[in-house]
């Protein structure tokens, strides 16, 4: 079983948009995925839903060990793709795993599904804490979506430098450039200029597209709703270079 996450501590970068392409495309490439939301705005579920989001369960069951993992998933979204669903009680994760005196708890709750699972994505809410770091130890790759703005490159780099003194595993992140709009000068400046700072980035830049916006809308996956578009395009690279990495 292999884990990749979707992470940010910036807000509204695709994050969510990500996490639920890659593991619909991986789904669909027949790999058995299993995607978990993991942030209480339950966003993961409006894109998968077809509008009808489904209803989490609260996460001290499952971190006290009282609810099996397996009864938290939604089976059968698409043929291949589990879910698990966010739930209001999310939002005390932080809290729940500081007080967890387990070394790697979400580690732990995972690892009951490794026989029947292949891939497990992982949508992050934005932020940095307690659960960033179970994520970057759980996480075989950390995927960190990052809109062209300089605020944007600031913030990536605290975290870079976060990860590398916390000896978190430096290695496993890939930042990627989304919400990429060719028309803004500064867009395309930092794109340029700045992939080559990075250790590992993704090649994959992720464009501004009215229709990543309408997945939220319809409750669908982009390969179904638009599959010709130029970001479903891109979608599929970056999923074509988190299978070569991960050997799946
Ligand atoms: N490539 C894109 N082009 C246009 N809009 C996008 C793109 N990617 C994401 N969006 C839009 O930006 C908003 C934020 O996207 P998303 O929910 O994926 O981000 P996030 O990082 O998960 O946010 P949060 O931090 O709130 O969880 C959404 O309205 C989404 O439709
Ligand atoms: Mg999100």
């Amino acid at each position: 079983m292999r884990t990749v996450a979707f992470y940010s501590p910036k807000g509204g970068v695709g994050k969510t948009a990500s996490a639920v392409n890659i593991a619909y495309l991986a789904s669909l490439s027949g790999l058995s995925t299993l995607l978990w939301d993991l942030d209480s705005q339950g966003s993961a579920s409006f894109y998968l839903s077809r509008g009808a989001p489904g209803e989490g369960k609260k996460i001290t069951k499952l971190l006290e060990g009282r609810t099996p993992i397996a009864d938290f998933i939604e089976e059968g979204v698409y043929p291949n793709l589990d879910f698990i669903p966010a739930h209001k009680s999310f939002r005390h994760l932080d809290i729940r795993l500081e007080e967890d005196e387990r070394s790697q708890p979400l580690k732990d709750m995972l690892a009951p599904l490794a026989e029947e699972t292949s891939l497990v994505i992982l949508d992050c809410p934005p932020g940095q804490s307690r659960l960033t770091e179970q994520v970057l130890k759980v996480a075989d790759l950390v995927y960190v979506p990052l809109v062209p703005t300089w605020l944007s490159l600031n913030s990536w780099k605290q975290f870079h430098d976060f990860v590398r003194d916390k000896k978190l595993g430096v290695k496993k992140l890939r930042p990627f450039f989304t919400l990429v709009d060719r028309r803004k000068k500064l867009h395309r400046e930092l794109v340029e200029q700045n992939s080559s700072l990075f250790d590992k980035p993704s090649k994959t830049r992720i464009p501004y597209s009215s229709a990543v916006e309408r997945m939220g809308e319809e409750g669908l996956p982009l390969e179904l709703l638009s599959p010709r578009s130029e970001p479903a395009a891109s979608y599929r690279r970056l999923w074509s270079e988190v299978r070569t990495e991960l050997k799946l």
